[in-house]
């Protein structure tokens, strides 16, 4: 793999970045409306929005990897918290510490704004992810609840 840097993501990223998107929806067995993917990705470029993403970007140009993240209030701190929302690298570029970066970008924004703490989720079985959370991260013993089920 060729070396690569991270960057804020660029209105002209937009095919290369649904590249990556499918692939994440294909990770997690899901689908998504278009009109969900259009709007998010529309959010990270606008200013009102408290959704953000950067993309990895190999020397070469292409697009390698993301992660988006949402901030928002708390009761806990005056500060807002980060809440990582995806992660991505494409697969033939895995190992090479482009996840690692990716989370030490937006622990850099959390700094920055001083947030109180950036946190995210994992699915149990996604051990994959857990080799580099348990080195970047500390695990806190929460289990996430939803609704509606689906
Ligand atoms: C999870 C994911 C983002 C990781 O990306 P990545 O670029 O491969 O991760 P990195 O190379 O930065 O980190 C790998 C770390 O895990 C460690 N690791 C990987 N395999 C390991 C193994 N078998 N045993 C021990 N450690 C291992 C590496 O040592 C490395 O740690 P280091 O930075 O201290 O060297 C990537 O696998 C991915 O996109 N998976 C599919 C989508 C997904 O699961 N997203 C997260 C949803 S919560």
């Amino acid at each position: 793999m060729t070396d690569f840097s991270i960057r804020p993501i660029k209105e002209s990223d937009k095919e290369s970045w649904l590249k990556l998107w499918e692939g994440y929806l294909v990770f997690y067995e899901s689908t998504l409306d278009d009109k969900v993917t259009e709007t998010t990705f529309a959010r990270f470029f606008d200013e009102t929005e408290p959704v953000y993403a950067v993309v990895a970007e190999a020397t070469d140009g292409n697009l390698i990897g993301f992660v988006t993240w949402v901030t928002h209030r708390s009761t806990w701190a005056i500060t807002d918290y980060i809440y990582l929302h995806d992660l991505f690298v494409a697969p033939d570029s895995r190992l090479h510490g482009v996840g690692r970066k990716l989370i030490e970008y937006v622990y850099g924004v959390g700094n920055e704004t001083e947030a109180d703490r950036v946190y995210w989720h994992t699915q149990v079985h996604n051990h994959r992810a857990q080799l580099l959370y348990t080195k970047v991260g500390k695990r806190d013993g929460f289990v996430v609840y939803r609704w509606p089920e689906s």
